[in-house]
């Protein structure tokens, strides 16, 4: 064949292949047969071997490349990925349909016009895919919302997510971001985990952790064996191609660029078909080849969207409405009680093991004593157990029917079950604490959210770890861990020399911490993400956050008495202060995030209005949040700034009446520069 011929043929069966490939999992509609599919790869494959001169990164042959040289990469998201609050029943959403009703009519919107969408809760893996120039350049996991993984050889192996936008006409858009999740065939799961018990390996718990440890492989060849697959939800940044108006809209561009969309995907209007797709959703649930776990309800119009906003984290035009929660009956044997890291001590149910929606389950929480009070719950008795997704399974109720006169009733310890010590209830909670800072249990919690994912994340020191070390006097503190050696680890049972050199290497590049991770592992009382991040841009760096005071703490936006007092009753305990200086000491180096811009917005309150050039109304009311600003949707003498767009509307004029200080797009973007 002439050359012209042989690169005409290339591009023809990769097209083609792409083609098929949509079909296949964006339309559910293939037209030949997998045998075919796989005939063609393998003629381009040849022809792609015999010319490498024509080869492309993007060619449906290249899914599978090398593995990247170390771990994964932390990348900021263009645009956070926020989370969704949920609904866990029909009265719960009818109390959102309710509740965005009053506000939408508040805004001088009629009932007739609020449109909802329905598509599938994906129960898999949260990814966003960045696209330039219409090819396939990077895949993130969701992360913290903020900060998300460098997995892009690991999704480029998975045949739903296109390495290429389709579409013929036109240029491709400059940037365009899709956010969906990656999904483990349900079906594919077992037999995967048998493959996995029979070579010695640890089975996984559900297809989604399957997914998530798929996509956190170093190895893109061990994730391209995976049955995995991809389903679109949201867009993140776009540029160089305007959105359409709706989210039913922008979905069906999203099928167009070849992305697969819920295929429960649908417009409803009022709150009975709403109810009605909820029922019908979670008919269907079963019978789906992958994990659902309810469904995502969201305004339609982008415009209503704009005006119902956000809260912390998460929109207000939309809801996770979960299915009924998967219960089954068993008995109750015993109650243990466990001594958490802040020192609350919880009651646990020992159960006969039973089924839970596949997974099997032995130990419930009771949450606390009232609890156990409350519901009159004995040991012997027959309860009715609940678990939904990742949520710790609990005891919802007592059948009192099946008893027999043989339960006894609990009595709640007054001391530590662990170190003795005389528990304290303070009036009003519902929670018994051991207020003994050098309990062993505590310490050994503290230690186990220290080295955790979102902390410090600490590969290989999990809570059997930790709980080793502990046994073995080798940690006593959170700084002890950066004493430990190889050689000290390679010592204990069961532990080689390589896993041994695993996890110092662990230890040695925690060291590279964020602030808002090393405050948040810390493991304050009230300090969570989220309120470690909002310290961390306000502070800027570790010494500056130990000198902060009772008063200053209240001035910060977001923080209250109680995380206030919490904070400065930990910065003022020697003990605290004494491990907090060993850390840095032994070389906990931790890096300030977007110190620069946090100045400028903590605690500023901003109104967008009209139109950005360079990012949507939403992108940049999620970067204002993002560092730390506050938005609202009306202009009042307390508001700091209105940015203002094209065509703005009535709030530029109340913002010059009231004289707040306006921001055109460019003073915009200098004061949110990072
Ligand atoms: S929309 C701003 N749609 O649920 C909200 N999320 O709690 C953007 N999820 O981690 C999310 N299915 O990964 C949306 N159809 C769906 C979804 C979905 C699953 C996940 C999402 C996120 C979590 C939110």
């Amino acid at each position: 064949m002439p050359k012209k011929e042989i690169e005409r043929r290339i591009d023809e069966l990769r097209r083609d292949l792409n083609e098929h490939n949509y079909r296949y999992y964006a339309l559910s509609q293939p037209v030949i047969s997998d045998a075919e599919y796989d005939r063609r790869l393998r003629e381009l494959e040849k022809l792609e071997a015999e010319h490498p001169e024509f080869a492309s990164d993007n060619s449906p042959t290249r899914r599978v490349g090398a593995k990247p040289a170390e771990g994964f990469k932390s990348v900021q998201h263009s645009v956070p990925m926020l989370s969704l609050n949920n609904a866990m029943d029909e009265d719960e959403l009818s109390e959102f349909d309710a509740q965005t009703r009053r506000f939408l009519i508040k805004e001088g919107i009629s009932s007739e016009e609020i449109e909802y969408t329905v598509e599938h809760k994906f129960d898999g893996v949260a990814i966003s895919l960045r696209y330039e120039g219409g090819a396939l350049v990077q895949g993130l996991t969701r992360g913290d919302g903020f900060f998300g993984e460098d997995i892009t050889s690991n999704v480029r192996t998975v045949r739903a997510i296109p390495l290429q936008l389709r579409g013929d006409s036109g240029a491709p858009p400059a940037v365009l971001e899709m956010r969906g999740e990656v999904l483990f065939f349900r079906e594919e799961f077992d037999k995967f985990n048998a493959s996995r018990i029979a070579a010695g390996e640890e089975p996984f718990a559900n297809p989604r952790n399957a997914a998530s440890g798929s996509l956190r492989q170093l190895d893109p060849s061990i994730t391209a064996a995976r049955p995995l697959t991809f389903f679109s939800y949201a867009f993140g940044a776009v540029q160089g191609v305007k959105l359409p108006a709706s989210h039913y809209e922008a979905m069906l561009l999203a099928r167009e660029y070849g992305f697969p969309i819920s295929p429960f995907f649908r417009k409803v209007r009022g709150l009975e078909p709403l109810l009605a797709a909820y029922r019908e959703a979670s008919e269907q649930r079963a019978s789906l080849p992958f994990e659902v776990d309810g469904i995502v309800v969201k305004i339609n119009s982008f415009d209503l969207q704009e005006r119902l906003g956000f809260r912390q984290r998460s929109p207000r035009w939309a809801i996770a409405a979960k299915f009924t929660a998967q219960e089954e009956n068993t008995k109750l044997l015993d109650i243990h009680v466990q001594v958490g890291r802040t020192g609350a001590i919880t009651p646990v149910a020992i159960l006969a093991p039973v089924k839970v929606g596949g997974v099997t389950v032995s130990r419930a929480t009771l949450h606390n004593e009232d609890e156990i009070e409350r519901k009159d719950i004995r040991i012997g008795d027959t309860v009715v157990i609940r678990r939904q997704g990742d949520v710790i399974p609990a005891v919802v109720a007592v059948i009192k029917g099946q008893r027999d006169g043989s339960e006894r009733k609990f009595s709640f310890p007054r001391s530590c079950p662990v170190c003795g010590t005389h528990t304290i209830r303070p009036e009003g909670e519902a929670v018994s604490r051991c207020p003994n800072p050098r309990c062993p249990a505590k310490i050994e919690q503290r230690l186990v959210h220290f080295a955790s994912r979102n902390a410090l994340d600490i590969e290989g020191l999990g809570p059997k770890m930790v709980s080793l070390l502990v046994g073995h006097g080798l940690l006593r503190d959170l700084s002890s861990i950066y004493d430990l050696s190889a050689e000290q680890l390679a010592a204990l049972p069961r532990m080689g020399e390589l896993s041994a050199n695993n996890l110092i290497e662990a230890i040695e590049k925690s060291k590279e911490v964020e602030l808002p991770k090393l405050i948040f592992g810390l493991g304050i009382r009230h300090v969570g993400e989220r309120t470690a991040r909002v310290l961390a841009l306000y502070c800027g760096s570790i010494e500056r956050f130990t000198s902060l005071t009772y008063d200053e703490l209240l001035e910060i936006q977001e923080i209250g008495e109680e995380t206030a007092s919490a904070v400065s009753d930990y910065l003022a305990d020697e003990e605290e202060r004494r491990t907090l200086a060993a850390l840095l000491k032994k070389g906990v180096h931790p890096k300030p995030v977007k110190q620069a811009a946090s100045g400028e917005l903590e605690g500023k309150t901003f109104v967008v209005t009209g139109t950005l050039d360079s990012m949507s109304r939403k992108e940049a009311e999620q970067l204002i949040e993002s560092l730390a600003g506050r938005v609202s949707s009306s202009v009042s003498k307390n508001t700091d700034y209105v940015v203002v767009g094209k065509d703005p509307g009535s709030k530029y004029q109340k913002a010059l009446q009231l004289g707040v200080t306006v921001l055109d797009e460019e003073q915009f973007q200098e004061i949110t520069k990072k």
